[in-house]
């Protein structure tokens, strides 16, 4: 058997989750360094997932890699405060504005959860308010309204895929992205059983237009109720302050994920010290006590390097080039579908970009899912054919500190000569 045949056979649709390749497509990683990785075949591909954007930093960045082999013999987990997570969490608490205290858990989907249960012990209230389309990782709240083919009149929830219990579905409220009235309506009618409401700053490659993160911050804080940014894809990518930095505005809690970690394991969450007591353990007993212990959240390996990670993030001029690489990846790949005469909306901010196949401006989920999504994926297995590893689901590509203008111009002469193939 193949390596491919063995990933087959062993996990559903041969990957650890959505990559959902052909049989005939599908690789088997052997390893990776700065933008680049190989297959088990020794084949070389041009990494635009990085890890799903969380190497940011490359992969086996050298300071990274010295950091967890200096850690890895004095000890992988001890569940408990060590060295590294102090001054990771001491990092963390001074760029964040909206974390005066914070916990580490072992990942994004763990982050965005405990911020829901947060809100909800904070306020005694059941609903938490998201945004259609938007994705916080696989708990329950992350997955509603995700990609609902059929989607019901706002703000009723669609649970899109099975194992999400109805009852937790009913305490989920859904409002258009972008759309601040439509948010400040569902808010006004709910404020009393809406504990708080979660955002993606950028919603999956969406900006936020003008005004709709600084009128949610109004908007909750007149109704009383918490605001969450998921900064899992955000954070330390936008800018090192993140979304709350580059946007300038604060919310009441903020999960992180991915980049933080330089590439292992790593979810963080925070918020005011008066939220953040929910949590102290001589409360037990009180119902608005919240129990949060992550057994490997935290570890001296991860948080070694993400130490390693983040000092790399402050090297001057690091967020300038990566916003200069993303505008030039996104306005070459205006350029080179504008000379194929293809419609499409290119999309994204900072180190991020994404196609969608539609004459019309996106600005939400439901203006997303107008967009050709055949061709999408025509592209991106296109693109995947010539080396480009990507997620070929037709959302974003992530570009990392290791990324350049010679790589960017190289996915755009595969992007040009994949586009001839799809008409
Ligand atoms: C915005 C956002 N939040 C949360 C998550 C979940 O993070 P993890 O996969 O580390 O659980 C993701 C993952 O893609 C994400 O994009």
């Amino acid at each position: 058997m193949t390596f491919s045949e063995r990933a087959q056979s062993v996990f559903p649709a041969g990957s650890n989750g959505e990559f959902n390749l052909p049989p005939e497509l599908s690789i088997v990683i052997a390893r990776g360094e700065g933008c680049r990785l190989w297959d088990s075949a020794g084949r070389e591909f041009l990494d635009f997932s990085m890890g799903w954007g969380s190497v940011l930093v490359g992969h086996a960045r050298p300071e990274v890699v010295a950091a967890v082999t200096a850690q890895a013999p004095n000890g992988s987990n001890f569940a408990y405060v060590t060295e590294q997570s102090l001054a990771l969490a001491e990092e963390i608490v001074r760029l964040s504005p909206a974390c005066e205290q914070l916990r580490f858990c072992a990942s994004g989907t763990e982050a965005t959860m405990y911020c829901q249960r947060l809100a909800r012990a904070w306020s005694g209230r059941p609903k938490i308010l998201k945004f259609e389309g938007a994705y916080h990782g696989a708990n329950e709240v992350g997955v509603t309204s995700l990609f609902p083919a059929d989607p019901p009149d706002f703000p009723a929830p669609d649970p899109v895929a099975g194992g999400i219990a109805h009852m937790v579905a009913r305490d989920i409220l859904v409002a258009p992205y972008n759309d601040l009235a439509a948010s400040r309506q569902i808010l006004a009618d709910h404020a009393h059983e809406i504990a708080g409401v979660i955002v993606e700053p950028l919603q999956r490659c969406t900006p936020p237009e003008p005004g709709f993160l600084d009128g949610l911050r109004a908007a909750t804080r007149e109704a009383g109720v918490l605001l969450i940014f998921d900064e899992v894809v955000t954070g330390f990518r936008l800018a090192y302050g993140g979304a709350q930095d580059y946007y300038g505005v604060v919310p009441d809690l903020v999960a992180y994920g991915k980049a933080l970690g330089g590439g292992y394991p790593i979810g963080a969450f925070g918020g005011s010290a008066q939220i953040m007591a929910l949590m102290r353990e001589e409360r037990l007993g009180d119902p608005s006590y919240m129990w949060v212990a992550s057994t490997l959240g935290g570890n001296p390996i991860s948080t070694a390097a993400a130490g390693a990670a983040l000092e790399v993030f402050r090297a001057p001029g690091t967020y300038t080039r990566l916003h200069v690489l993303g505008e030039t990846l996104r306005a070459g790949m205006r350029r080179v579908l504008r000379e194929r005469q293809m419609t499409a909306q290119v999309i994204g901010d900072g180190p991020l970009a994404q196609i969608v196949f539609s004459d019309q401006a996106v600005r939400d989920y439901r203006s997303t899912k107008r967009g050709d999504g055949q061709k999408g994926r025509a592209l991106m297995l296109g693109l995947f054919r010539r080396g480009i590893f990507l997620n070929p689901m037709g959302t974003k590509l992530y570009l990392s500190i290791a990324h350049d203008e010679a790589v960017c111009d190289e996915v755009l002469n595969r992007l040009d000569d994949a586009l001839s193939e799809i008409g």
